[in-house]
């Protein structure tokens, strides 16, 4: 402790010999006397105000930051600025869907944000598939739903609208994209919307944890003709689990010499078009689906009996 003191005060208060200095430069030998002096000596210390010494700050080294703090700091900061960037650019568009047989109605405000990345706006298949669900919406109540790479989920979130249990996935590695499905279920009042991270043919835990479902929604999944198998084995999985469900699935025709048939035959599925929704009982500034060829199918096992 002596050592400590003489190194943070830079002073001796105690000669070579072992004997103590009062404050008055007198010499102490009486043992109680020596105790008495180190009380007062230890007090003055704990009371000190004076400024420290210059060399104490520059020899105080403190603790190691961890690695794990600095990338906790950095992906705070990126979420924060990604946020900032992504909260300026966000448009929120409004559908309103419509029943010309009743005055049934609902609106939907979907959040999306104008860039590069593809799940984060609109695409034309989705107002058309959304739009097959509301009309739909009488054997919806309660089943459960999953819409597959559903970027800013308008189909997912008219279904939970209509009383389904919805779950809204995305690329496990697309987080921007999960949070744009977060987005559109805040924005729509739909706190028990799930939303979790499914990956086209990868069989993860979070695909294998997922409760039954009943019917799966993929709006504009069918893209790009390198993912079609992916895509069509993670549906095979999902079937395999509930040999019932059926995939609702809306189609942008890019190419007419694209095909997914023989694919289909090699996951022992079968395709089967759906009827075409009516588009005019939709009111949307949206309207780019117009410009596009879609096609509405739906999947199922090939053993499946109705
Ligand atoms: C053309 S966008 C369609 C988005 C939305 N369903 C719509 O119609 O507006 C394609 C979607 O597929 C997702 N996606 C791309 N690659 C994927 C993959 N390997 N696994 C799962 N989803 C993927 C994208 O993040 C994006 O949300």
């Amino acid at each position: 402790m002596y050592k400590n003191i003489e190194e943070i005060t830079g002073k001796k208060a105690c000669s070579s010999t072992g004997c103590l200095k009062a404050k008055n430069g007198d010499i102490i030998i009486d043992k109680e006397r020596i105790l008495e002096r180190w009380v007062e000596y230890i007090e003055e210390l704990f009371n000190d105000n004076r400024k420290e010494y210059d060399v104490m700050k520059r020899n105080f080294a403190g603790p190691p930051i961890l690695k794990d703090e600095i990338i906790e700091c950095e992906e705070f900061l990126l979420q924060h600025c990604r946020g900032l960037m992504s909260s300026q650019r966000v448009t929120h568009t409004k559908f309103k869907f419509q029943d010309a047989r009743s005055d049934d109605c609902l609106e939907v405000i979907i959040p999306e944000v104008a860039e590069e990345s593809y799940g984060l706006y609109i695409w034309p298949c989705s107002p058309v598939l959304a739009q097959y669900v509301w009309q739909k919406r009488c054997y919806l109540d309660k089943k459960h739903i999953l819409e597959l790479s559903a970027g800013t989920a308008l189909p997912g979130i008219v279904a939970a609208k209509c009383g389904a249990v919805v779950t809204l996935s995305d690329h496990i590695a697309s987080p921007r994209c999960l949070d744009r499905c977060r987005h559109s279920a805040e924005t729509n009042s739909l706190p028990d919307v799930r939303v979790v991270g499914i990956t086209w043919g990868r069989i993860s835990q979070e695909l294998c944890d997922l409760k039954p479902i009943d019917i799966i929604l993929a709006s504009d999944c069918f893209y790009d003709t390198k993912d079609f198998e992916d895509v069509l084995m993670t549906m095979a999985f999902l079937l395999e689990n509930n040999p019932s469900a059926e995939i609702w699935v809306s189609y942008q025709e890019r190419s007419s010499e694209r095909s997914i048939k023989y694919l289909l035959d090699k996951w022992d599925l079968s395709a089967e078009e759906l009827d075409f929704p009516n588009m005019d009982q939709l009111d949307s500034s949206y309207e780019n689906y117009k410009a596009h060829v879609i096609e509405l199918f739906s999947i199922r096992r090939k053993d499946y009996k109705r």
